[in-house]
């Protein structure tokens, strides 16, 4: 027997729900002026460039928190007095860095878990990998998902309550404008108790040219990391953007310490993206707001920890003092 199918039920068959991706592109592209978040770099093609990007020489950013990491395990010991903590890292990457804290912590005999929360499933299998490897004995337990969903399920530990070391490396911070920081601490504010720790990775501010370089390497590696962007559209959302008619414009503000990186259009065109079921016209020179990698002096870096409920403790700098890893403390 054959279905029998109504006209009107063909003609009514709604159009098919949008990704969070295609949401966010359709608000950001029908926006004045026009915006897509940097959240949307990381594809499979995105991870590939960015480890890229880690590699290249103009990108100080991993190589001075690699050092911090490496020559001053000892000082972020220090500020656990001694107590048995719980190490949370927040977006914990490949974990490459984090591998000298917990050699250093396993060194000194210390009483400590390692807990990595990710949303990225594929990030903590290769943090898996390497724990596995390296120290197969280590009370391990990563966490997939949101941070503030994933730090209201932390697997519990025997015992009394451990002390929190929050962890939150990478200058991942910057990819929030300063006043979105200070929301996104004061929420971890709550969900943290008396006397845990918070350790953030913060870029400082320094010579322009170091710092526009690290956004525009030689090798044109950023300029493809951000043009991907287009690229994701056409294969996820079936857009027809020809990606060479964008350029790649970073910018660095040395007032504000915004770091800001638009594409702009270098001719007039209009563009077709199926899954919108629309096209969107763009003139010559037009630019969409991509990214910010927000630079701090260590002054608006401890007004931040203030203002987020927060006591400043100290600050540890690689030997150029190029970044930091601040350690606060919930007051
Ligand atoms: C991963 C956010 C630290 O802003 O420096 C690198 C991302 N963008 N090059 C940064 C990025 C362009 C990076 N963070």
């Amino acid at each position: 027997m054959t279905m029998k199918i109504s006209p009107s039920e063909i003609i009514e068959t709604p159009r098919e729900k949008l990704s969070a991706f295609g949401e966010e592109v359709l608000e950001g592209l029908s926006a004045h002026p026009r915006k897509i978040s940097s959240k949307w770099f990381y594809d499979e093609r995105g991870d590939e460039l960015f480890q890229r990007i880690m590699a290249a020489p103009e990108y100080y950013l991993t190589e001075s928190e690699r050092s911090i990491f490496q020559q001053q395990a000892g000082a972020f010991l220090e500020a656990t007095n001694g107590q048995p903590f719980d190490l949370v890292e927040l977006g914990a990457g490949d974990g490459t860095k984090t591998q000298y804290l917990i050699e250093h912590f396993i060194d000194e005999g210390v009483d400590f878990r390692y807990l990595p929360i990710d949303i990225s499933a594929h990030a903590l299998d290769l943090i898996s990998d390497l724990v596995n490897r390296r120290w197969p004995a280590l009370d391990f337990h990563p966490v997939e998902g949101d941070y503030f969903q994933a730090l209201n399920n932390l697997p519990t530990a025997q015992g009394p309550k451990r002390l929190k070391v929050v962890l939150f490396p990478g200058g991942n911070i910057g990819n929030f404008t300063p006043a979105a920081a200070a929301a996104f601490l004061t929420r971890l504010n709550l969900r943290l108790s008396d006397g845990d720790l918070l350790i953030t990775g913060f870029d400082l501010k320094k010579n322009p040219v170091t710092i526009l370089a690290a956004y525009n390497d030689a090798g044109g590696v950023t300029a493809q990391f951000n043009l991907n962007l287009l690229h994701r559209i056409n294969r996820e959302l079936g857009g027809d953007f020809d990606v060479s008619a964008w350029n790649h414009w970073p910018t660095y503000n040395p007032i504000t310490g915004a770091t800001r990186s638009f594409i702009v259009a270098n001719r007039d065109q209009e563009v077709r993206i199926d899954a919108l079921n629309k096209s969107f016209t763009f003139k010559a020179w037009e630019g969409i707001d991509l990214e910010i990698s927000q630079k701090y002096s260590l002054g608006e870096i401890e007004a931040l920890a203030a203002c987020s409920g927060f006591r400043f403790e100290r600050h540890l700098s690689d030997d150029s003092d190029y970044f930091v890893n601040s350690i606060w403390r919930v007051a």
